[in-house]
């Protein structure tokens, strides 16, 4: 279905669409920050299945960006995003301005993501949990949606925002879809626009370690993160940041005789371009 969906710009109007879609039955949200790519549409794919009415919001939010980060050449491509929001049949699109959402500077009041919040991510992105925290409680306090579809390529992400709903008992039902790759292996991102050819061929390093991780899961989590991290060892271009193996449930750390489901978190430096990747494996 393709139908131009309606575009708004400030918190007043989309208050006033989502009241009168409400009518007509269950809203969902897509939490974007644009320059859309078939990952971020799986999601819309997924909302537009358990929803009558879809949102997707496309704002990139200061907040979660580190001052030595990309704020400021991260991709703003709106024509081109709304177009394929059109060709899906999404109703509404929310793409405020930074003075939208933060009328008096960045907001002074934050929801902090707690301990996992300075893990991994957090560790290279010191705040980067909260601020990410904090724009979603607005966007769900201005879109008051039924449902939010995140997903799963951000895990770390995921499993906080879960957490948030649940600490701060928000009436939102969280959906997660899969990590949507190329068909080489490398996972989506709107930050895969940096990368040079050479770079992009590199940057595979990340779904290889994975499924070299995948492959060694009967040989114990040393053994698993052996087998992932002589990947990077082969590339020059990859720098690994971390490679860590998680229980899903805390999302901290495993020891080395665990058994069961892990997620196993990656993040790497190509060139000036940092990524990020995950599975879930099953240990044994
Ligand atoms: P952004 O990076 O634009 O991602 C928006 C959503 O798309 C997130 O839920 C993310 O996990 C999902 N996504 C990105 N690449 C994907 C892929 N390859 N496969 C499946 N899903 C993918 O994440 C953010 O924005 C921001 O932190 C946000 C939640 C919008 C708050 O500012």
């Amino acid at each position: 279905m393709s139908t131009t969906p309606v575009v708004v710009h400030t918190i007043a109007e989309i208050r006033g669409h989502v009241a009168s879609a409400r009518r007509t039955g269950h809203v969902a949200v897509v939490p974007t920050m644009g320059a859309l790519h078939d990952g971020h549409l799986a999601l819309v794919d997924r909302a537009l299945e358990v929803a009558e009415t879809v949102v997707v919001t496309i704002f990139v939010n200061p907040l979660q960006f580190g001052a030595n980060e990309d704020l400021d050449r991260y991709p703003r491509t709106l024509e081109a995003d709304v177009e394929k929001l059109a060709a899906k049949g999404v109703h509404l699109v929310f793409a405020p301005s930074v003075d939208a959402m933060y009328p008096d500077g960045p907001s002074q009041t934050r929801v902090t993501a707690g301990q996992v919040g300075g893990l991994y991510e957090g560790k290279t992105r010191p705040k980067h949990f909260d601020g990410m925290l904090t724009v979603v409680t607005k966007l769900f306090n201005i879109v008051t949606p039924d449902i939010a579809v995140f997903g799963q390529k951000d895990a770390q992400q995921v499993f906080l925002v879960r957490r948030m709903v649940k600490d701060l008992d928000l009436p939102i039902e969280i959906e997660v879809v899969e990590t949507v790759r190329e068909n080489e292996g490398l996972a989506l991102s709107s930050r895969n626009v940096y990368l040079t050819p050479e770079e992009r061929r590199a940057a595979l390093a990340l779904s290889v370690s994975l499924e070299a991780a995948s492959s060694a899961a009967d040989r114990g989590v040393d053994g698993v993160v052996r087998a992932a991290q002589a990947v990077f060892a082969e590339e020059p271009l990859v720098t690994l940041d971390y490679l860590v193996v998680v229980d899903p449930e805390t999302f901290l750390p495993v020891d080395d005789g665990y058994r069961g489901p892990a997620t196993v978190l990656v993040a790497a430096r190509v060139g000036s371009t940092r990524l990020i990747d995950n599975d879930t494996i099953h240990l044994y």
